[in-house]
């Protein structure tokens, strides 16, 4: 299922361009792009991935930091190239995203998203469902990690501030 010649790292400032291009092409307008500079810019994005092959950036994601009762990050935007879907590119930069939050020490991370994709992940609905959000309802998931359930499971839940200016 996952993509296995690819290259896949940590996003450097040589590839900003071509995130933002990616961006532009994935998403209908300019509102995600504009989201990830300002959270880079803002000192909350925690982990940006890219997939590389070749001289292309063919995908991209990022995790940046949450305010919740525990060290929580969210997931997205997740964006790859049109022609380039369906390999398990995003699947690939996902889960490594995952693995460097679990190593790193972060209780849970949320995804805003469709269910039939994320929870391949092991992201689910219940895991987020008694917190207050204004993004709270069947497309709000969660993924515990170290541990089968989130440290604490009521209380407060805000994306960063970047995702207020998304519409
Ligand atoms: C969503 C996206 C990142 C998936 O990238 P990808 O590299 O093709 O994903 P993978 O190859 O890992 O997985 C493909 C699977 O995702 C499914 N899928 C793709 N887009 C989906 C979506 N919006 N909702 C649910 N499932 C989706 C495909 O049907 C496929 O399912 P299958 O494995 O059962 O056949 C890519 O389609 C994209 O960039 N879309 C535009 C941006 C976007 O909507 N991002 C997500 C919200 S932030």
């Amino acid at each position: 299922m996952y993509c296995r010649v690819m290259d896949f790292r940590d996003e450097s400032s040589g590839d900003h361009k071509a995130i933002r291009h990616l961006l532009l092409a994935s998403f209908p307008g300019p509102g995600e792009a504009d989201l990830v500079e300002r959270l880079r810019g803002d000192g909350d994005a925690v982990t940006s991935l890219v997939a590389i092959e070749g001289r292309v950036l063919t995908g991209h994601v990022m995790f940046s930091k949450m305010a919740a009762p525990f060290r929580a990050l969210g997931l997205g935007p997740v964006s790859v190239l049109p022609d380039w879907r369906r390999r398990g590119i995003a699947a690939t930069l996902i889960q490594q995203g995952i693995k460097r939050a679990t190593k790193d020490g972060w209780a849970g991370v949320f995804v805003l998203g469709d269910p039939d994709y994320y929870q391949r992940f092991g992201f689910k609905c219940e895991h987020a469902e008694s917190f207050e959000s204004p993004y709270s309802g069947p497309y709000l998931m969660a993924l515990p990690l170290n541990d089968d359930r989130l440290p604490i499971r009521f209380g407060r839940l805000d994306y960063a501030p970047a995702f207020s200016a998304l519409g």
